[in-house]
């Protein structure tokens, strides 16, 4: 309010009111009535209000789509609690009764060849007995049964697509902890596995936050490939502190790297042409005219600085011996695969 505008209201004030005693007294009881039943509906309604404005930014969608901490055990949990579904074809196969026979037969696998076999090509460093166990936190990971990968007469076999897309992804996993995340500046010891990106589901993760889902919706120039540093609220709602974070840099090599070669990183291709490049904040990209739903910060991130699907060196410390089958050697990137 400027002062002009100020004079301007005290004129009308002074003009309005006070040309006689009783009509004072009463315009006041009004002002005091008006000003006690506002008081009243601000504090009915505050928190209605907050909530539908903070829904209006869409904060509401975006807290409901992030993630505080996810463990594997919250992945098994999302299998054994369903009901039983449509156990047929490349169903996630939930429910216990799938679950529980999956893992028997592994188990009577496991039993019948206690030694690595030959068909194993990434977790070579683990035996048999080793593979099952580490393949629960996979299934975990991915919130499926282990039939969503395996035809459960042949665990060697490659029946199903999935099974193949999960070894590029034991390969990718490596490739990440190796060359990027334990050559991060000042590590704090936070490896990437399976969780780490599908935190529960198998495939549709969100790939951008909820607030640039829109802004890549109304400038599709910065949602070409590469572009992956505008999604700083993936991260965290203060910009400035990722950008000038020291880990930044290599989580743009990163995730430009992983963006540049995903088609090469064999997972399984969209059935048709995406629309557009971000649906329901999935990020397509395009690699010998197949196209692949991309991860970006948001994948990983889901708004927390540290990756709630991520797991600490201290963590599987408290596994001794046992943490080879939580986290192999070879996917942490400490031994080649
Ligand atoms: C997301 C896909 C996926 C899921 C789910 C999965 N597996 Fe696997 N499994 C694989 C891949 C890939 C390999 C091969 C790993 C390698 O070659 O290093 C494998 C290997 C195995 C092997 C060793 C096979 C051999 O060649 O000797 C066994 C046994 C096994 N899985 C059992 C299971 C069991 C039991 C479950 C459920 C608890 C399960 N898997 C869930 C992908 C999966
Ligand atoms: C594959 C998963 C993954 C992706 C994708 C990813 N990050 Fe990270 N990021 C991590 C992990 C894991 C850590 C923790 C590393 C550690 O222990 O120091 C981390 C840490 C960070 C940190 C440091 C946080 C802190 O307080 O120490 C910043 C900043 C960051 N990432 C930014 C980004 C940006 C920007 C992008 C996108 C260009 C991105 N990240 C993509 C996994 C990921
Ligand atoms: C850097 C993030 C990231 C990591 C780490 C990661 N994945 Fe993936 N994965 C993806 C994305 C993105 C897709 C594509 C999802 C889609 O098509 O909607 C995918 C797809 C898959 C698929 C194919 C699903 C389908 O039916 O189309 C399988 C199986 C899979 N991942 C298994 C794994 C396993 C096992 C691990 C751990 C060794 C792993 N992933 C680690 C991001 C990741």
């Amino acid at each position: 309010m400027n002062d002009r505008q100020k004079d301007d209201g005290y004129r009308a004030m002074s003009s309005g009111i006070g040309t006689n005693k009783t009509l004072r007294v009463s315009v006041i009881a009004t002002i005091v009535l008006v000003v006690m039943v506002v008081l009243l509906l601000v504090l009915v309604l505050a928190p209605s209000i907050f909530w539908g404005t903070a829904q209006m930014f869409g904060a509401e969608s975006d807290t409901s789509m992030d993630i505080v901490s996810f463990s594997t055990s919250d992945g098994l949990k999302i299998i054994s609690d369903a009901g039983p579904n449509n156990l047929e074809g490349r169903e996630p196969w939930l429910g216990a009764v799938a679950w529980t026979e999956a893992v028997q037969a592994g188990q009577e696998y496991a039993n019948q060849f206690p030694e690595t076999q030959p068909s194993v090509r990434i977790l070579t460093e683990l035996n048999t007995e080793q593979i099952w166990q580490y393949m629960i936190h996979i299934s975990g990971a991915l919130g499926v049964s282990c039939q969503y990968c395996h035809d459960l007469s042949n665990f060697a076999a490659y029946t199903y697509p999935q099974k193949a897309a999960a070894l590029s992804m034991l390969i990718l996993n490596s490739n990440i902890n190796k060359e990027y995340i334990s050559q991060i500046p000042e590590w704090k010891g936070n490896y990437v596995q399976c969780a780490t990106c599908h935190y529960g589901s198998p495939k549709a993760m969100p790939a951008v936050s909820a607030e640039n889902e829109a802004h890549l919706r109304q400038n599709p120039a910065i949602g070409e490939l590469n572009q992956t540093w505008v999604d700083t609220p993936a991260i965290d709602p203060d910009r400035s502190y990722v950008l000038q974070h020291p880990t930044t840099g290599v989580m743009l090599n990163m995730t430009n790297w992983m963006q540049g070669n995903w088609g090469t990183s064999g997972t399984v291709p969209q059935p048709e042409e995406p629309a557009s490049f971000v649906i329901d904040r999935q990020h397509f990209g395009v690699f010998n005219e197949n196209y692949y739903a991309m991860p970006g910060c948001y994948t990983c991130h889901r708004g927390n600085l540290i990756p709630p699907g991520a797991i600490n060196q201290v963590d599987l410390d408290t596994f001794g011996e046992n943490s080879i089958t939580v986290l192999p050697m070879a996917i942490r990137g400490i031994t080649t695969p």
